[in-house]
């Protein structure tokens, strides 16, 4: 059976592109999702995407993919990383097996980027590698799904 992935992009990541190029890169989100979806189908799996400004809407997504049959997250939440208990509750209540990731290395930028209220619900963090974080994330989750199955 293919797994379903959800990727999860929080605030502002509507703006890649041109948002801050130098830090976040030039790759527009639908390109960066194409991409993820292309890889996603050689290793076997169907990917499903959402981006929302909104922390509502996010928990929503999260709290609804345990009966739309995810098998796992990747998520970046975005400036949310660093404020929200209801994510990070989200990810606890559905403790579906999921991938935290951003762009920019958040441990060498401003001291309010350092801390990740959702890490701690996720399997492993991957950041800094820009556009190649989100494949990164989903060759982790790939593999711990194939494990876990065994
Ligand atoms: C980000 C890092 C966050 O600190 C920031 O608020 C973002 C993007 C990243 O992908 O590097 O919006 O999650």
């Amino acid at each position: 059976m293919k797994k379903k992935i959800l990727l999860i992009n929080g605030p502002n990541l509507q703006l890649l592109g041109v948002r801050e190029p130098g830090i976040y890169g030039v790759k527009t989100l639908p390109q960066i999702v194409e991409d993820l979806r292309s890889y996603a189908s050689e290793l076997g799996c169907e990917l499903e995407d959402f981006q929302s400004n909104s922390e509502g809407a996010l928990v929503d997504k999260i709290g609804s993919s345990l009966a739309a049959g995810v098998d796992g997250i990747i998520i970046n939440p975005a400036a949310y990383t660093h404020t929200s208990v209801a994510l990070r509750d989200a990810l606890a209540a559905v403790a579906l097996p999921a991938v935290e990731v951003h762009l920019s290395n958040i441990l060498e930028r401003e001291d309010f980027r350092h801390k990740s209220f959702t890490a701690a619900k996720c399997l492993g963090v991957i950041s800094g590698f820009g556009a190649l974080s989100y494949r990164l994330a989903l060759t982790a989750l790939a593999d711990h799904l194939r494990s876990a199955e065994k």
